[in-house]
């Protein structure tokens, strides 16, 4: 049974991921420090899976605590890296904050991985890599436009430090670009738990609907798209959870791209999207559709920093990694509505 170290795998993606890595038969460790996470989660994962994970509370900003772990832990055959601040307007107000916590805790864990010889690792990163793109649906080699926010620029600097690192270590690496996660688990076990206000449209959406909050506001109905408002592409969570289980196991076969006409083969990036674009008010339609829940919202003026439209090509992971996102939009709303209600009744 291969041993997979799963970081911030109580958060909103790991725990799904965790699921799936022990419906796979991984054994998995998790490590968290619970700065956006719950230790209920742990129960709501071992509630679905019957098997509770190891969980060790930990900061990965600590080096010596991380080093303390490893040595404790020598029998790691992989990492799965969601450990990480992931709040854009935070990230402008505390830069030091987010290059800290998503820099420092990415070289601690490689520094790791060079002293006890692990060698695949998978990382979470972001379709705001690609900025405002010149044309869609963005394949993986569009250009990295320059980011808009430290939280950004810490995915594109940490996509770098892989790839200089693979090119000198054992290490192989994979970073999987998430285009917009939404949904939970069908169980209703696990869910997404957004602290305070939501800044996503889901959540907002179904906290709105709960009367947690009065009204969603829609971010702009005047930009160059059908109905006005902008395009992104929302994939459900447990789709994302399932492809980290397939880019493990590309990680562990040794499948990765040997042939690619790259100075680094054991580099891969993939967008991890559905490769269908929604606008804002297509979410809100199909969730008072599919819930049947009358959405209180009004149009205001743009959000700043906004790009327009986003969605993926996913025909590299469709192909290389044999993976295609399987659940719709209602599928997602359906999940997340239900892990609402759930959450508002006490649990
Ligand atoms: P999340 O906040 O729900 O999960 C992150 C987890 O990491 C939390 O449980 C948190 O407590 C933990 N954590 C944070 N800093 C830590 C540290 N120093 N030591 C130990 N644990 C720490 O976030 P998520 O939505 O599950 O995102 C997971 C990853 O995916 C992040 O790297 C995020 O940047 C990336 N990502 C998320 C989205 C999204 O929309 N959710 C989109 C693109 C990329
Ligand atoms: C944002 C981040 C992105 C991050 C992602 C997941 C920015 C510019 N991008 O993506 O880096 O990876 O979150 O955390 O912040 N909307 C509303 N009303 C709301 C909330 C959102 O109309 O109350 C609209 C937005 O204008 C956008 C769409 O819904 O068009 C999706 O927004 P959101 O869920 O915040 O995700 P992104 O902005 O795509």
């Amino acid at each position: 049974m291969k041993k997979i170290l799963v970081t911030g795998g109580l958060g909103y993606i790991g725990s799904h991921t965790v699921v799936e890595l022990q419906n796979s038969g991984y054994q998995v460790i998790i490590v968290d420090n619970l700065s956006n996470s719950s230790l209920d989660v742990l129960e709501g994962i071992t509630n679905i899976s019957k098997t509770p994970p190891a969980f060790e509370r930990l900061d990965l900003r600590f080096k010596a605590d991380v080093s303390d772990f490893f040595k404790r832990n020598n029998d790691i055959d992989g990492i799965i890296h969601f450990a990480a601040s992931k709040a854009v307007g935070e990230s402008v107000e505390n830069p030091l904050l987010y290059y800290e916590n998503n820099l420092n805790t990415l070289i601690y864990l490689l520094q790791e991985c060079n002293t006890h010889e692990i060698e695949n690792f998978i990382f979470s990163s972001s379709c705001t890599v690609y900025g405002e793109p010149d044309s869609l649906p963005i394949t993986e080699v569009a250009p990295v436009k320059p980011a808009t926010s430290p939280y950004g620029n810490t995915k594109q600097i940490s996509e770098e430090i892989l790839k200089d690192t693979c090119s000198i270590s054992a290490l192989k690496a994979i970073a999987l670009r998430y285009f917009n996660p939404i949904g939970a688990h069908e169980s209703a076990e696990i869910g997404e738990l957004p602290a305070g206000i939501p800044q996503n449209l889901v959540p907002f959406i179904t906290q709105t609907a709960a009367g947690v909050r009065e009204q969603l506001s829609v971010f702009g109905d005047d930009y160059p798209t059908e109905d006005g408002s902008c395009i992104r592409d929302y994939i459900h969570v447990v789709d994302l959870a399932k492809a980290h289980v397939i880019a493990l196991e590309r990680l562990l076969s040794e499948k990765n791209d040997t042939s690619a006409p790259l100075s680094n083969p054991n580099f891969e990036v993939f967008n991890l999207g559905t490769g269908r674009g929604s606008s804002v008010l297509e979410v809100v339609n199909s969730f008072e559709k599919t819930t049947g829940e009358k959405l209180n919202y009004k149009i205001v003026d743009r959000r700043p920093g906004d790009v327009i439209s986003v969605y993926a090509d996913t025909k590299k992971a469709n192909k290389v990694l044999g993976w295609k996102a399987e659940k719709t939009m209602e599928d997602a709303l359906k999940s997340a509505w239900k892990w609402e209600l759930k959450v508002r009744s006490g649990r």
